[in-house]
């Protein structure tokens, strides 16, 4: 049996993982029970598995699970602090960028990673950063906004 050490929002994990390809989109929401990670595609086209690898965003549904082995992950439950909303979220409901629901954690974890790697990004490094992503419901707009709301509250945050 293979054995996973990582950390995944701050905790230190270790995970028993069955043979054969195990992605780690499964790793969270299967062996983790973390299922505000999403599954659309399967294939890396629609963004809504993305989580933040070493401070990177990544669609964890092509990411073998081995390749997180000492990495910290941060997936949409570990945004929140002392059950405080990250101002990303925030922005999304303030934004009306919510339908159904089914690619907001996968957004947010994006423009997560985005701003915080660069909180002053400009709106095309959002809007290249948002056409990563796949939204059923929304015709994008309302999320261009809470991104554009989500950089504001971040830069005022600094
Ligand atoms: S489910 Fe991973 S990119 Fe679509
Ligand atoms: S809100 Fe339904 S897929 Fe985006």
């Amino acid at each position: 049996m293979r054995v996973l050490n990582f950390s995944v929002n701050g905790i230190p994990r270790t995970v028993h993982l069955e043979e054969g390809r195990v992605m780690l989109s499964s790793v969270l929401r299967d062996y983790l029970g973390l299922k505000g990670t999403k599954v659309g595609c399967g294939t890396g086209q629609c963004g809504a598995c993305t989580v933040v690898m070493d401070g990177k965003a990544v669609a964890s549904c092509v990411i073998p699970a081995e390749k997180a082995e000492g990495k910290s992950v941060l997936t949409i439950e570990g945004l929140t602090e002392g059950g405080e909303l990250h101002p990303v979220q925030q922005a999304f409901i303030e934004a009306g960028a919510i339908q159904c629901g089914f690619c907001t954690p996968g957004f947010v974890m994006r423009v997560y990673a985005l701003l915080s790697e660069n909180p002053e990004a400009d709106d095309a490094a959002i809007e290249a950063a948002l056409n990563k992503h796949l939204c059923r419901c929304t015709g994008y707009e309302t999320i261009f906004e809470a991104a554009l709301l989500a950089r504001a509250k971040m830069v005022g945050q600094n």
